[in-house]
């Protein structure tokens, strides 16, 4: 089986987590890209969503979803989203597509983050794929000169302006085990708007593909 067919397996069991009423929270990547494609191929009724990028709600918006600002929601029951990596802890990595700083909003503002991969993104110990981290542009050396202080080599990501229209830094090398302490420590860098370490807030439900199927964990 593909990566790819693994994603539509995932997105398609992830059509089970959207709620009848309310808002529905819709992540970014090829996964959930995925995702939205399934939910117009079994014409899934979405009341309303908040997005966490451009893409996601054209996207969302060509399939005659409505999306609202995240300004005039004060909360809601799901989000659904992709990652690069979960640990066993539920703690992720995200970014990959840029778009973490939306992302991680969102997350905050959900009841449950149901989180839809594939296999190949389950790891012991964060930190394989490279940490992402959205910043100011004018901060970016002193952000960077920063980031090598805490071990790994941070590299900006060339041709990448996010939807804030910021920059991303990717710090490569790192061996994540205190990923709640790192997130924090990355945080608090001037300069740096968020970092991709969804520690303080992970998942709560995995969904993840399988030749076998999809597996679910709850935590
Ligand atoms: C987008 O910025 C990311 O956080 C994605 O959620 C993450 O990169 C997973 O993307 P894929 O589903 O494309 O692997």
């Amino acid at each position: 089986m593909t990566q790819d067919e693994l994603k539509v397996m995932v997105a398609k069991e992830a059509l089970k987590y959207i709620p009848k009423d309310g808002v529905l929270g819709v992540g970014s990547g090829s996964t959930v890209v995925k995702f939205i494609e399934q939910i117009g191929l079994n014409h899934v009724k979405v009341p309303a969503a908040v997005s966490s990028s451009n893409k996601t709600t054209s996207l969302l918006e060509e399939r005659g979803i409505k999306v609202l600002d995240p300004n005039t929601v004060p909360g809601y029951d799901v989000y659904i989203d992709g990652a690069d990596e979960v640990d066993p802890d539920f703690h992720m990595i995200k970014g990959g597509g840029a778009c973490l700083t939306r992302e991680k909003i969102l997350t905050s503002m959900a009841k449950k983050f149901v989180l839809i991969v594939d296999k190949s993104k389950l790891v012991k110990v964060l930190g394989k794929f490279p940490l992402p981290v959205e910043v100011i542009p004018m901060a970016r050396e002193q952000v960077i000169r920063t980031l090598k202080t805490l071990g790994g080599e941070p590299v900006l990501r060339k041709d990448c302006i996010t939807d804030n229209g910021c920059e991303i830094v990717d710090v490569h090398g790192l061996t994540i085990d205190d990923p709640v302490a790192l997130e924090d420590k990355i945080n608090a860098i001037p300069g740096v708007v968020t970092v991709g370490l969804f520690a303080r807030r992970g998942a709560d439900v995995i969904l993840y593909a399988t030749e076998d199927g999809v597996q679910v964990i709850e935590k």
